[in-house]
């Protein structure tokens, strides 16, 4: 008899279990814990179309920026596609890889990011922190948008420019315009 309402406990308290909502998993804490940072870090500013003209394209959140940044000498340089797709965007890369080219500037082809791209500022994520964006890099959409850059010093430009140009040609422009 003892034995009987035993299980007829273990039964109801089994059932109630079971219509719980399955408790969040540690990996839906650390892609929300990775998305709070990339939101503060600004990465859409530079990695989403149209973020830095005023209005972001959501549909394409982290495809790619259709501004560059130009570096007198260097080239531009444009925030490039961050979504898993595997053509255009950093689909094939493993998550190490993400958090190398956040903290040190390397990617995997072995190029050194420009430091218009913060990875001077990022090198100091936390292993958990860096690990965090790089599994909410991979739980985004993908976006299949190829965008440009870098771009060489002597190569046409292919998106709108942000540049730096020395006070006095900027002031000649302005003249100018009068
Ligand atoms: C001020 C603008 C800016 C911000 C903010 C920024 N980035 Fe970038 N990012 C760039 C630019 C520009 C490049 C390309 C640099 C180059 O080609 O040398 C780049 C390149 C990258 C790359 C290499 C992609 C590839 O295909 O080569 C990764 C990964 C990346 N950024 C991740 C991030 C993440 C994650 C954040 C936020 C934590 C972030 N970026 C914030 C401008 C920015």
């Amino acid at each position: 008899m003892a034995r009987l309402m035993l299980s007829a406990t273990l039964g109801a308290a089994l059932t109630a279990f079971a219509t719980l909502p399955p408790p969040a998993s540690a990996d839906d804490a650390q892609i929300a814990r990775g998305q709070y940072l990339v939101t503060l870090a600004g990465c859409s500013d530079c990695h989403t179309p149209g973020a830095l003209l005023g209005s972001p394209d959501m549909k394409r959140y982290l495809g790619g920026s259709d501004v560059g940044f130009q570096i007198p000498g260097a080239g531009i340089f444009v925030g490039q596609n961050l979504t898993p797709d595997k053509e255009t965007g950093i689909g094939s890369w493993s998550s190490d890889q993400i958090v190398a080219a956040m903290r040190t500037g390397k990617t995997p082809d072995g190029r050194t990011l420009s430091p218009v791209m913060p990875w001077p500022a990022l090198s100091h994520l936390t292993d958990e922190d860096a690990q965090a964006i790089a599994a909410f890099l991979k739980s985004i959409p993908a976006v299949d948008h190829k965008n440009a850059g870098p771009i060489g010093p002597n190569e046409k430009a292919t998106v709108f420019v942000s540049v730096t140009l020395p006070a006095d040609a900027y002031n000649a422009m302005q003249a100018a315009k009068k």
